[in-house]
């Protein structure tokens, strides 16, 4: 079973900067499929695999550090287009002659970058003086005689390039990132002019070429559903596939979100006529978290009782010949990872602690998207925006948004007090803007006044996010009405609450999760 050909495509070589992935991104947005390769890849595996052309990523290191990474011998001296970014770019100058030094003044944020030729990069931009995203120490401060300066900024007069006698393309700047103003007709001047890469990469005929091959698989599968969107869409993709031999199970730990197994329900089970099992284990898991304050051992607990519980299932309703996860693309890369069209299917025991007994191969039907494309995916498949739009949720659940032990009434009130957060912002529009939205509670209790009289109870704590990837996150300006909404329901609806708080810690130093 394969994957999609780079064949026509775009190679990405990651030189290990942080926008790598966003550079594959960028270009499968162009209807070309792109994939992150290591950075050493071949001239030879390159050719053979007929990509239309490559691009290589930035990087943290310095060209002339001990150990930094180096593009395989040969590489600029081949036909195939190049378009070097920060890094790549200082290797593709270095390789052709000119000189990269350690910068004068270092570059960082937002910078003018100002056009002055075209040269197939840069066509339709000239004379534009535009915002550009930098992050570079080290410049090209000489290019060879062989290159031609396409566009400065005051601190590069080299900021883009190109040479001449091959379709060789270098920029200082980051066209990829959103700050970049008209990065992405930088990337298709080079994609779909210079390359004259295939657009062969629409979810359309992702979902179409899936269905297909998973088609073929013999045997039942097993998926797991938590109501999360990688799931949710694994398990939707493989029902088209394989109809009935797909068995899903949702368990209920008594640490989910509201109304999430009625959402799988609805959903998954009836509007989709996926075949989901659902297994209440509520009381093994409050079971087993019970006198537990550390938030360590919560998360141990969590994830040993539900290893117990899906084993149970598997071995009691098997045997089945798969296990479905959605992992992603960022989950597979990699180092040393061949160039060639992903397998789809990888041959895995023990999967998760899963005991030899059980030994099932792995379906990885998301394996080559990013978020999200899953959720574009998600959304032609049929399931809707509660689902495909979901934020996401940590795996030991409610466990890690109460603090201190796990007791039926702090995630009574965890449980509503997140509802009502989301709830709010869905009204006001702003829900599929942040990154996630939840409500946290822990032991302390604070005097409130209910009528006339003084009372005690619990105090709770609202944390909206907005983040790219959760590494880092900052809180989310709300506005004042907004936030008394919020407040205000949740005084009045939850019971045992008098008082709300809005976390406005970012991350780093507080992690998203209060635990
Ligand atoms: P933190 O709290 O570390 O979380 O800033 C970063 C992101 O990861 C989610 N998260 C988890 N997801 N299992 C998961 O599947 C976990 O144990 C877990 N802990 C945190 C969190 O919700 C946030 O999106």
């Amino acid at each position: 079973m394969t994957g999609q050909e780079l064949e026509g495509g775009i190679a990405v070589l990651d030189f290990g900067g942080q926008y790598a992935h966003l550079i594959c991104r960028r270009v499968r947005a162009l209807g070309v499929y792109a994939a992150l390769l290591p950075h050493d890849t071949s001239l030879e595996e390159l050719s053979k695999a007929r990509v239309a052309g490559v691009v290589l990523s930035g990087g943290p290191a310095s060209v002339y550090s001990d150990g930094a990474p180096e593009a395989a011998p040969g590489l600029f001296e081949g036909s195939i287009p190049i378009l070097g970014i920060c890094y790549g770019y200082q290797l593709m100058v270095r390789a052709h002659g000119g000189e990269v030094r350690r910068a004068g003044r270092r570059e960082y944020g937002r910078s003018r970058v100002k056009v002055v030729e075209g040269g197939g990069l840069l066509d339709g931009l000239v004379s534009k003086d535009l915002a550009c995203w930098m992050s570079h120490s080290d410049s090209a401060t000489k290019i060879p005689p062989t290159m031609q300066v396409l566009a400065t900024t005051d601190g590069s007069p080299y900021a883009a390039v190109r040479l001449s006698g091959a379709p060789q393309y270098g920029v200082q700047f980051h066209p990829e990132v959103s700050h970049t103003e008209k990065g992405q007709d930088v990337l298709s001047n080079f994609v779909l002019g210079i390359c004259r890469a295939r657009k062969t990469w629409s979810m359309e005929g992702f979902l179409e070429k899936s269905v297909e091959e998973h088609s073929k698989l013999e045997g039942r599968v097993l998926c797991a559903v938590s109501g999360g969107v990688d799931s949710s869409v694994t398990a939707a993709l493989l029902a088209r596939a394989i109809g009935d031999r797909l068995q899903c199970v949702f368990i209920d730990t008594g640490l989910l979100r509201k109304g999430e197994g009625d959402r799988v329900r609805k959903h998954l089970g009836e509007e989709l006529g996926v075949r989901v099992a659902f297994v209440d284990a509520s009381d093994k898991f409050l079971g087993a978290l019970a006198g537990e304050p550390d938030p360590e051992r919560k998360r141990e607990t969590v994830g040993k009782a539900f290893a117990d519980v899906f084993e149970g299932f598997a071995r009691d309703r098997g045997p089945f010949a798969y296990l479905a996860q959605g992992t992603l693309y960022p989950d597979v890369i990699e180092s040393g990872r061949s160039l060639g069209p992903a397998s789809v299917i990888k041959t895995h025991h023990n999967v998760g602690g899963l005991p030899a007994g059980l030994s099932m191969r792995v379906v990885e039907p998301l394996r080559e998207l990013y978020k999200d494309e899953v959720r574009e995916l998600g959304a032609l498949l049929g399931l809707p925006k509660a689902v495909v739009e979901a934020h996401p949720f940590p795996g030991p659940g409610l466990a890690v948004r109460v603090i201190g032990e796990v007791t039926p009434e702090k995630l009574r009130i965890c449980r509503e007090a997140g509802a009502i957060v989301e709830e709010v912002l869905e009204e006001e529009g702003v829900h599929g803007e942040v990154w996630q939205a939840f409500a946290y509670v822990g032991d302390d209790l604070v005097t409130g006044v209910l009528g006339d009289e003084r009372t005690t109870g619990r105090q709770v704590t609202v944390k909206v996010v907005e983040s790219v990837d959760a590494m880092t996150a900052d809180w989310s300006r709300l506005s004042a009405p907004v936030l008394e909404r919020i407040s205000s329901r949740i005084t009045n609806e939850v019971a045992g609450v008098v008082a709300v708080a809005y976390a406005i810690s970012s991350k780093p130093p507080a992690t998203i999760e209060p635990q």
